[in-house]
């Protein structure tokens, strides 16, 4: 909450009108905060530090944006709500697209989603691909699939990493060395906070003055 009040993005004040107060689907567990009366979700405030993340890097009111392995689809929602995405395609697993569907058909979206499976689609042309900690969990040979259907033809790109630096996760993950031949040229940025041991961030298309002015460049160990 300290680095999305601190970048007075307006991101914070339109949540807290909004989305973190009406935050109740799932029951979710919530924490009391400094300076905010009600109780509210850690998970949700981490997809608005997201969200504030996106807007600087990218702007807002992008069309087409994919996502892979997308939980139940909060990410989606503050997405939509506060970036005015347009059109999201969510990449999961087919039961967890049945939760997605379940969870965002109970908002009511100022854009749109469809959900699909990685065999479901083509590759296509995406202004934006959002993947985090999901992508870098995969297995290399389904990383090589979505790098070839959806990361490598995205404009755009934002995945929050917890593989290819080393660690007990990185087992059966591309390497630094893999991605950096497979995906388009990326900066790599700190995880902040940082939620492991060995998280990072890859981007790719994105506004360098906010992140030299906001974000930290991850140097190579
Ligand atoms: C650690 S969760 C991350 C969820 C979400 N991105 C977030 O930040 O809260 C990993 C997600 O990857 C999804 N996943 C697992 N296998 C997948 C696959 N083959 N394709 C796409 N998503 C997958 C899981 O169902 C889950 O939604």
């Amino acid at each position: 909450m300290r680095i999305v009040s601190f970048r007075k993005d307006g991101l914070l004040e339109a949540a807290l009108e909004t989305l973190l107060m009406s935050d109740n689907i799932g029951s979710p567990v919530k924490y009391q905060y400094d300076g905010v009366a009600q109780p509210l979700s850690p998970t949700t405030l981490r997809y608005l530090k997201v969200a504030s993340d996106l807007k600087g890097l990218f702007g807002e009111g992008l069309d087409r944006v994919a996502e892979i392995g997308r939980g139940y689809g909060g990410q989606t929602l503050v997405n939509d709500q506060l970036l005015k995405y347009r059109h999201a395609t969510l990449f999961d697993l087919p039961f967890v697209n049945e939760l997605i569907r379940k969870y965002l058909n109970s908002m009511l979206l100022t854009g749109a989603y469809r959900v699909t499976t990685i065999n479901e689609t083509l590759p296509d042309k995406y202004d934006l691909a959002i993947s985090n900690y999901a992508f870098s969990e995969l297995p290399d040979v389904l990383q090589r699939a979505y790098i070839d259907k959806v990361l490598a033809t995205s404009e755009r790109g934002y995945l929050t990493m917890n593989s290819g630096l080393g660690g007990r996760r990185s087992s059966g993950k591309l390497s630094l060395e893999q991605l950096r031949e497979l995906l388009p040229p990326f900066e790599m940025y700190e995880e902040q906070p940082l939620t492991a041991p060995f998280n990072y961030l890859i981007v790719w298309g994105h506004d360098k003055d906010f992140a030299g002015e906001y974000m930290i460049a991850k140097q190579p160990e």
